[in-house]
């Protein structure tokens, strides 16, 4: 089987690192890949970005199914034009992911579906959104680009003056460009996140392990925000009858109403909600694999990826039960000097084959590149390997070590490396998962320390992450 994997980042690793192990014993290509899945994947050198390049690819390979990893593809119609072709994919058409593709969209969804979401008006004029602050009483509030604004297009306002500066921002400044034609103000909604991914294939949808992640830049959630620092799963307290509620309340009335406007999903719907003593409700969806919840999901999966992937493509998920180690996983992010603000390139990492070899432990790499392949500008842009073919042969599997190639290995975007560990209980993999950052080095390099704490303390009973119900 022939497997296309779209994207270069720690969440394409893991999807990556997981196929390579299917018993369909897949060629996995991946573009434009990175360093570290360049050990066990061939990379190809196209942007995740340039669809009519992957479909002319595509067209030559005919790879038995393709994976999207990152949301801009799907939104743009990656998927549609990959069916027309007659190629699988695993990934939802354009019209369904509208649902990470305009806020607006998915907050009409969610209210057709009677799924529970926090209030909310949308305003395309500077106008009509001062006079909805003018009235609206209680801070913070969110303000939202309806569109993709490469994860940065949601603002949390302090108070009216923040809220004001950051509509006129969005409507007049047009500092997230065209996302921005359409703001939402939306109320702010607090209680403790759980990202689920679930699995769909058009009718049936199936739930992965529940997770969280930690998207503040320094401990104790402070700092701004990223693209995600951490994550573990399980999560204590959110058991199967929590995930059957999410999935009859939410998921499920929500796939409905997309299936009565004629959209079948097919791909991964991504339910990020917030569980308060008011009950789960939906932060955000997205319309793919979550970064760096993924590096925490999979290293727990214990069925075959790449055959549920195929299964959902076709659509023949029913019946489906994945199967899960009980040990709990544990990842941190490694960041490169300056994220989330900027990054910085070209710095060596040492450690990778190190940590990489500690029991339970894999190394997702995301901003990694070899050095002298750093693109300019780009966090891997194709540097990441020379092109099809280019497998670097290394030892240890998911991280190719400076020694692997013969070639070191640098930062070449913010995030940089995801470290997960499993282990018997959230305080043995918590304890890995740190032991292996420990060996791992480059200049400039930031993690929080103190992913999972929460997990573990919960686990002992000490506290409980979710109000009773
Ligand atoms: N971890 C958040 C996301 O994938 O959007």
């Amino acid at each position: 089987m022939r497997v296309l994997v779209v994207g270069g980042g720690g969440r394409e690793h893991a999807l990556v690192h997981s196929f390579v192990e299917s018993g369909l014993g897949p060629q996995v290509f991946c573009a434009p890949g990175n360093a570290g899945i360049a050990a066990e994947a061939d990379c190809v050198p196209i942007g995740a970005d340039d669809v009519a390049a992957l479909l002319d690819f595509a067209a030559k390979e005919r790879p038995d199914l393709t994976v999207v990893g990152p949301e801009a593809p799907l939104v743009a119609g990656l998927a549609d034009l990959f069916r027309e072709r007659g190629l699988r994919v695993f990934g939802p058409d354009a019209d369904a992911a509208r649902i990470e593709g305009s806020k607006l969209f998915a907050k009409e969804v969610m209210g057709e579906a009677g799924a529970p979401t926090g209030g909310y008006s949308r305003h395309t004029t500077l106008e009509s959104a001062l006079a909805a602050l003018a009235r609206h009483e209680r801070y913070p509030v969110v303000i939202k680009a309806d569109g993709l604004a490469a994860g940065k297009g949601v603002i949390i306002a302090q108070d009216e003056a923040e809220a004001r500066a950051a509509v006129e921002d969005m409507l007049v400044r047009k500092t997230f460009g065209e996302a921005g034609n359409v703001v939402l103000i939306e109320e702010y909604l607090t209680g403790s996140e759980v990202s689920l991914l679930v699995l769909c294939d058009g009718e049936v949808a199936v739930p992965l392990a529940p997770a969280q992640d930690y998207k503040r830049i320094f401990a104790g959630d402070q700092g701004p925000n990223t693209g995600g620092m951490g994550s573990y799963c399980p999560v204590p307290g959110f058991e199967q009858k929590a995930i059957d509620g999410a999935m009859d309340r939410v998921v499920e009335p929500v796939l409905a109403v997309l299936r009565r406007r004629g959209i079948a999903y097919r791909g991964v719907l991504y339910a990020g909600l917030i569980v308060s003593a008011d009950g789960a409700r939906v932060l955000e969806f997205n319309c793919r694999f979550g970064d760096p919840e993924t590096q925490a999901v999979l290293p727990r999966l214990r069925s075959d990826l790449l055959e549920l992937c195929d299964a959902a493509a076709r659509g023949e998920l029913a019946g489906a039960t994945p199967a899960w180690t009980p040990q709990a996983c544990v990842t941190v992010v490694l960041a490169s000097a300056g994220y989330p603000a900027s990054s910085h390139k070209g710095d060596v990492i040492e450690g990778l084959d190190e940590a990489a070899a500690m029991d339970g432990v894999t190394v997702y790499h995301a901003g990694t590149a070899f050095a002298g392949h750093v693109a300019d500008g780009g966090a891997t842009a194709g540097g990441a390997a020379a092109g099809s073919g280019d497998r670097a042969a290394g030892p240890g599997g998911a991280a190719a070590g400076p020694g692997a190639a013969g070639r070191d290995i640098v930062t070449a975007g913010g995030r940089v490396l995801a470290v997960s560990a499993l282990g018997d209980g959230f305080a043995r993999a918590r304890e890995r998962a740190y032991e292996a950052v420990a060996r791992i080095r480059f200049d400039g390099m930031q993690y929080r320390p103190d992913i999972a704490a929460r997990a573990v303390r919960a686990e002992a009973g000490e506290i409980s992450l979710f109000p009773a119900s």
